[in-house]
């Protein structure tokens, strides 16, 4: 497919935290419940419009932040998204940091992953039906170049490229954990952004990730260990910063009129392996 909403336009999905869809000058507001043959989603899907643009946002804990990293239904969520008509997702997602340049309030236009969880549904793909898409440029790099020239003319402190471990959680790390990743040379820590980056490909959706870093998890000597009223706190400044930078992307993405250049409408192309039903 193109990857172009039903009126020919995109249509922007955001799966974020609270506070990331209540935006000022969002209109025509509405949540919908879209039901998946993968389960039940998050929440509601709540549907807006700014200006002419599409938007429509999944609360990727729920409402109330309710549901915990490891029982998310990823694949209910992407899969209603699709479902809803989107065609890009953006994941505003908070992390912490593997590096002293990256302090609390840095957003990360993360352009890798490295995968450790291993407690979730990864796949759309089973069975009867094999497939094996590419996942070796995990990120859309037209969404990645967006949201970059966005955030530089909201003058925030916004970084590109940088490679997010997926832990499993819900406890963070200890400390020779994060010193092993620090060594493995990634950036940020989360607990969200796998599988839901393998299923968005699996899906031909276009995915980027701005992680938003909150703490410097355990292995910084001069800060503490991180601790959840640290990341709460840093975590409702970040929200400020992600809601502007929402909102100025969002018309930036909606003059797409062509499938992706990066070709994340096409991942399944050469990826199927089963062969087809007589
Ligand atoms: N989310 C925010 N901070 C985190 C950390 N230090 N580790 C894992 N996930 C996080």
């Amino acid at each position: 497919g193109i990857g172009l909403g039903s009126d020919g336009r995109p249509v922007i999905g955001i799966i974020g935290g609270s506070g990331v869809y209540d935006i000022p000058g969002l209109t025509d507001i509405g949540w919908r419940r879209i039901s998946s043959p993968f389960g039940a989603p998050s929440d509601e899907l709540m549907f807006g419009r700014l200006g002419d643009v599409q938007l429509v946002f999944l609360p990727r804990h729920g409402r109330g932040h309710v549901h915990a990293p490891s029982d998310l239904n990823y694949r209910a969520n992407v899969d209603a998204m699709k479902r809803a008509g989107v065609t890009e997702i953006l994941s505003v997602s908070a992390v912490g940091s593997l590096k002293e340049d990256l302090p609390p309030g840095t957003f990360v236009i993360v352009d890798d992953f490295i995968d450790r969880t291993f407690a979730r549904e990864k796949s759309f793909f089973t069975k009867g039906c094999v497939a094996h898409v590419s996942m070796a440029h995990p990120v859309c790099r037209r969404l990645g170049d967006a949201v970059e020239a966005a955030g530089q003319r909201l003058g925030l402190d916004i970084r590109r490229g940088g490679t997010y471990i997926a832990m499993e959680g819900p406890q963070f790390s200890t400390l020779a954990e994060s010193k092993l990743y620090r060594s493995w040379g990634a950036s940020v820590i989360g607990m969200t952004n796998m599988p839901e980056a393998k299923l968005a490909r699996e899906a031909e959706l276009c995915y980027a990730t701005v992680a938003m870093v909150t703490d410097f998890d355990c292995w910084h000597p001069e800060h503490d260990k991180v601790t959840v009223e640290q990341v709460v706190k840093v975590l409702l400044g970040n929200a400020d910063h992600a809601r502007a930078l929402v909102k100025e992307v969002a018309p930036a993405l909606a003059d797409r009129r062509e499938p992706c250049h990066a070709g994340c409408h096409t991942a399944l192309d050469h990826a199927l392996i089963t062969a087809p039903e007589k």
